[in-house]
Order: structure tokens, then C-alpha cells, then sequence
């Protein structure tokens, strides 16, 4: 129906007007990222993740995370759990910005603070 494409085409428009970076600067950096503050979004997120995957209830060879945007914070606690991890994302912006991460490129997101915390949760040095 005209409607939904109407809904359809704002969804593509807003989608191609995405920024990785934006998105990364708006969510990932304090005041949500304070990994000081147990209430702040980010150290709950990480926490619910822990708990989910040591709970073994999730698990199998292969995890396909759909919709990881720019960002791997997600993937952290599974890691031990599946032998291998394919993220996915609809916009090509987004697997580039963890392509150029996961070459090491210089520029790109700094996840380090995430990797610690979600080694302190689970207990590990
Ligand atoms: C809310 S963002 C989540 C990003 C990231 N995982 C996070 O936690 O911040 C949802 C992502 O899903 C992607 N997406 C939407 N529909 C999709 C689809 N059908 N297949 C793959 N990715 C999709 C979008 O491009 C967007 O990057």
C-alpha cells in the first residue's frame, strides 16, 4: 500500500544517512559508557550479557549476531562460548567501520575500557 511504502522509503532515507562514528560518539562514551556507575545503560547491558552466555543457555558452534552495527561490545561474553562469530549488518558503512577495527587501523573505536570491564565482570586479569 502507498503508506507503507511511504514508511518504507523514510526507513532507506534514514538509514543512508547513517553515521557509524555519530552513532559510536553518542552511545559508547561516557555519560552512557561510565563504567564507574553499575546503573549507567552500558555496564548493564555488558552485565545482562555476561550472565546470559555463563549461564550456558546460549550456545552452539556458530553465532550470527544480525544488526551489530559498528560496534563488537556485544560479542565480548560469547566468545568463549562458540567457536565462531559472523557479525552482520545491513549498511555497508557499519562493516567497514569493524572491518577497519578488526584490521587494526588507527582512527577506529577504542573498545579496550569494554574488553576490561567485561574482564573484571567475569572475573578473569
Ligand atoms: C539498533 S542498531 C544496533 C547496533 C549495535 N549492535 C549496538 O548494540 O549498538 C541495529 C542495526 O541493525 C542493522 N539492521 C537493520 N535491519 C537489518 C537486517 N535486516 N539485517 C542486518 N542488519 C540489519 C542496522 O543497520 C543497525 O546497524
Amino acid at each position: 500500500t502507498a503508506p507503507a511504502m511511504s514508511s518504507l522509503a523514510a526507513v532507506r532515507e534514514g538509514y543512508e544517512r547513517f553515521d557509524p562514528r555519530a552513532y559510536l560518539q553518542n552511545n559508547y562514551v561516557p555519560p552512557r559508557a561510565d563504567f564507574s556507575s553499575e546503573d549507567c545503560v552500558v555496564p548493564w547491558k555488558l552485565r545482562c550479557l555476561a550472565e546470559t552466555f555463563a549461564s550456558g543457555e546460549i550456545r552452539g558452534r556458530t553465532l550470527i549476531d544480525v544488526g551489530s552495527g559498528p560496534t563488537i561490545y556485544q560479542l565480548l561474553s560469547a566468545c568463549d562460548h562458540f567457536e565462531e562469530i559472523v557479525a552482520t549488518d545491513y549498511l555497508a558503512v557499519n562493516r567497514e567501520e569493524l572491518q577497519r577495527w578488526a584490521r587494526g587501523e588507527p582512527g577506529t573505536f577504542d573498545w579496550s575500557p569494554f574488553i576490561q570491564h567485561v574482564c573484571k565482570i567475569e572475573g578473569r586479569g
